[in-house]
């Protein structure tokens, strides 16, 4: 697994006092304190082509291996073309490599991951791994109440059948599906449109239903998977504080009856949403909603914190994916995989990212707006003073153009 993101990012301290509201409601009460912000010249194939790259090179998999690329996004870069292809190409992916995108808002990858599963059990990979990248930039626009809720970055996971991470138990799978117009970004908005507060009753109600989908999958008990048992619970996060709403209402689902916030039944539920889930928040903080990769992004803060006491626990994952679908799935810790931390951990990627003002972030706001039709204008890496070296460049003949600078 390897983590990317843009370089640049807001303090939520910052947007709060521009926008006059209270630093706690952002900071507290949503549970960000920073989110990542794109630059017109960074964009969904830049974050999931870094990823991978990381990925690949930190497990040192060479990319002959990769026998399939799926890439998870709610945010493409053309009606048609997948961003799968431009990754496929900038990685040096064999072309022997089936490529493509799934779409299913912040469940996007998890559809991938689950296929690329499938693909290996049914006996197709012939030995080859998967490369799923989850790659979004969650983009609410400037003043609107997701504002705070924004994001951006890419998580790329290879998967194969000796796993040295996380292993898949494929006979517990909750599935759930419901057409909600809790959030949808109709084809001429670059901007989400959210029924915020329905959303997060919508992710609740899937979460239940994902649950007691597992209960019967995994023929009738839910022993394999009791909040007693596990070691930690990954939820999809599309801010931090949400995290918690779905704690509480795992434990009550758990528990057969709902239990109010001030019951006293509460302080067991805060200890175990201390003990299984705020762990491994640490890094949504400061990246805010990365959509399809945001659950994953908690497996990685695990991953980076791992002691080998915890190799061989099981581990829940729950993906919410607006409008909506749903699952919950169960793995297990790979034996060694605390070999692993130093590889996973992105702290250095991130400390290396410059603090903008919040006119700055606007003004950058406004600027990606028209960075599709870029003739390379506002797509130049140096005026934004971007300092890495893939970028997307501006759009000429109506084809989008990558570059490696230095
Ligand atoms: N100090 C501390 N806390 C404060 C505070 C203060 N001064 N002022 C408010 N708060 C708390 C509130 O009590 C509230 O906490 P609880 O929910 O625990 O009660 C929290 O801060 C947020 O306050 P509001 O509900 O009043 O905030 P809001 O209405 O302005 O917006 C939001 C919140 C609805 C999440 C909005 O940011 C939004 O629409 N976000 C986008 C949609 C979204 O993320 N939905 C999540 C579920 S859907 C999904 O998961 C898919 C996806 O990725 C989009």
């Amino acid at each position: 697994m390897a983590f990317r993101g843009p370089e640049c990012y807001v303090d939520m301290e910052d947007l709060a006092r521009a926008r006059g509201v209270p630093p706690e409601k952002f900071t507290q009460g949503i549970g960000q304190r920073q989110m990542a912000v794109v630059t017109p010249c960074e964009d969904t194939v830049t974050m999931a082509t870094l990823a991978g790259r990381e990925a690949l090179d930190a497990f040192d998999i060479d990319p002959d291996e990769i026998g399939t690329l799926i890439v998870g996004t709610e945010t493409g870069v053309d009606h048609s073309k997948p961003v799968a292809v431009y990754v496929h190409e900038l990685l040096g992916l064999p072309a022997t490599c089936r490529t493509f995108e799934t779409k299913h808002a912040c469940y996007g990858a998890m559809a991938g991951l689950t296929s690329a599963s499938d693909w290996i059990l049914a006996g197709r990979a012939r030995g080859r791994k998967a490369l799923i990248i989850a790659s979004d930039i969650a983009r609410y626009g400037v003043g609107t109440p997701g504002e705070p809720t924004q994001g951006a970055g890419a998580v790329a996971m290879v998967v194969s059948s000796k796993p040295r991470l996380f292993a898949f138990d494929t006979s517990i799978e909750g599935d759930y599906t419901r057409q909600v117009m809790d959030f949808w970004r109709p084809l001429y908005s670059k901007y989400a449109f959210a029924d915020g507060h329905y959303s997060i009753q919508c992710y609740l109600d899937a979460l239940e239903a994902c649950w007691e989908d597992a209960v019967r999958t995994a023929g009738g008990s839910h022993e394999a998977f009791a909040l007693s048992e596990l070691d930690a619970c990954f939820y999809h996060v599309p801010f931090s504080s949400m995290a918690k709403k779905a704690h509480h209402r795992h434990w009550e689902v758990e528990l057969g009856r709902r239990v109010e916030r001030d019951a006293p039944e509460s302080g067991e539920i805060a200890t175990s949403y201390r003990r299984l889930v705020e762990p491994w928040l640490s890094l949504n903080a400061v990246v805010g909603n990365i959509y399809t990769g945001s659950l994953f992004l908690c497996m990685v803060d695990y991953l980076r914190r791992i002691s080998s006491e915890r190799e061989g626990r099981p581990v829940s994952l729950f993906s919410y994916g607006s409008g909506c679908g749903a699952a919950l799935s169960v793995a297990h810790v790979s034996d060694g995989a605390s070999a692993f931390k130093e590889a996973v951990d992105p702290g250095e990627h991130l400390s290396g990212r410059r603090r903008l003002g919040i006119e700055e972030y606007e003004q950058i706001t406004r600027a990606a707006e028209s960075a599709d039709q870029n003739e390379a204008g506002e797509a130049d890496p140096s005026r934004w003073g971007l300092a890495g070296n893939l970028y997307y460049v501006g759009t000429v003949d109506h084809q989008r153009r990558y570059a490696h600078l230095g």
